[in-house]
């Protein structure tokens, strides 16, 4: 059942195309509008809510956090996130004007679903973004946005991811379109953006080779750092995430802003660092800002594994090696910046001999707190 593929994991990275297209469908009617059927909140409760607060866990907060960029710009509503264990122990601040999104691949994560009932003491509404049907945390949700990922199987999340951050993006366009944040054509436009995401994430696929050809050569790396900016941060995490679960190397990731706060003390002679640079046709200081940080830590020695767009040239005299990815929006960049991150960890997984759809220590579902 893994397809011909050497792991669950491989197959599933293979699968994230059709993730993020099943994902999509039917969520639009005739005229292109979004209707979100099993959204069970009415309309006009939606309509008073003044904020969101994304509970997760791991890989399904990383989701969350980039989410958070995309709804908040759509709608002009604060968006928080919270590691759903850490949630629960404050004293977080929940009217019922809060709207609680849960997100979660199994629907079972014990931290999840103890954030969820707390949020529901508290008189918040709760959406779960699932991708397990029947699972614990949509039936006691009020309103579920399945992710159509089909079952994951591999422990470390992967297609999962990309099919989260898909549905939290519908739910922000939803939301554009109740509250009138949008212009129709606008949000019509995000969503053909969208749709053009799975051939995007494809090429990044066929590109995989070479990212497969550097692990293998990284086999015995104890250290790599990720760096990215904006949406490419949570992206960052969960590359360091990746790396840590499936090939037990000691990785972080950093908000590339942070480095001259303190982690530039880290890099010394042959560190290698992955940076991911957002699109230079999207906000320009950030882009120039993340190739500054390219110049800086090379000159101290880092060698530099960086993700850029096609056709950024700006790169290539500070990279020692890069991984190209197709243009797009760069709200929707995380959909393939984060393919080469799960392609490389897989990778030099394998080539230390690991169970790469086993890790050691870690089970698929974490129905215990
Ligand atoms: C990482 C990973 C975990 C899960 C986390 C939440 O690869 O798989 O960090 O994302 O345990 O699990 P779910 O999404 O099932 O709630």
């Amino acid at each position: 059942e893994k397809g011909g593929f050497w792991s669950f994991m491989a197959k599933e990275i293979a699968d994230q195309p059709k993730a993020v297209a099943d994902t999509l469908l039917g969520r639009t009617n005739e005229s292109g509008d979004l209707i979100l059927d099993d959204a069970r909140i009415d309309e006009a409760t939606l309509r008073t809510i003044d904020k969101i607060i994304v509970v997760a866990c791991g890989t399904a907060a990383y989701a969350g956090h980039v989410a958070k960029y995309a709804i908040e710009h759509w709608c002009r509503i604060p968006v928080e996130i919270e590691l759903a264990h850490e949630f629960r122990y404050r004293d977080p601040i929940v009217t019922p004007r809060t709207l609680v999104v849960a997100i979660s691949q199994s629907g079972e994560t014990m931290d999840t679903l103890m954030a969820v009932r707390h949020a529901q003491e508290q008189g918040a509404k709760v959406i779960a973004i699932v991708n397990t049907h029947g699972s614990t945390i949509p039936r006691e949700s009020d309103a579920v946005l399945y992710t159509h990922a089909g079952p994951e199987v591999a422990v470390a999340s992967t297609k999962a991811f990309v099919s989260q951050i898909t549905a939290a993006y519908i739910l922000g366009l939803y939301f554009a379109q109740l509250r009138g944040n949008m212009f129709r054509d606008e949000i019509h436009t995000v969503l053909d953006e969208l749709r053009a995401m799975p051939d995007k994430i494809q090429e990044v696929l066929d590109r995989g080779e070479r990212v497969r050809e550097i692990a293998r050569w990284m086999a015995d790396t104890s250290s790599v750092l990720f760096l990215g900016r904006h949406v490419g941060f949570p992206i960052a995490l969960e590359g360091a995430l990746k790396l840590k679960e499936l090939a037990y190397i000691h990785a972080e990731g950093f908000a590339a802003g942070e480095l001259k706060h303190g982690p530039i003390a880290l890099i010394e002679p042959g560190q290698p660092v992955f940076v991911i640079v957002p699109s230079p046709r999207g906000r320009d200081s950030l882009h120039s800002k993340v190739i500054s940080n390219i110049q800086e830590i090379r000159a101290r020695g880092a060698r530099t594994l960086v993700i850029a767009e096609d056709g950024d040239e700006a790169v290539t005299p500070f990279a020692d090696e890069v991984f190209w990815v197709p243009q797009c929006p760069t709200l929707l960049s995380p959909l393939v910046t984060v393919v080469p991150l799960q392609i490389f960890a897989a990778e030099l997984s394998r080539a230390k001999g690991l169970d790469v759809d086993q890790p050691r220590n870690l089970a698929k579902s974490v129905t215990v707190e």
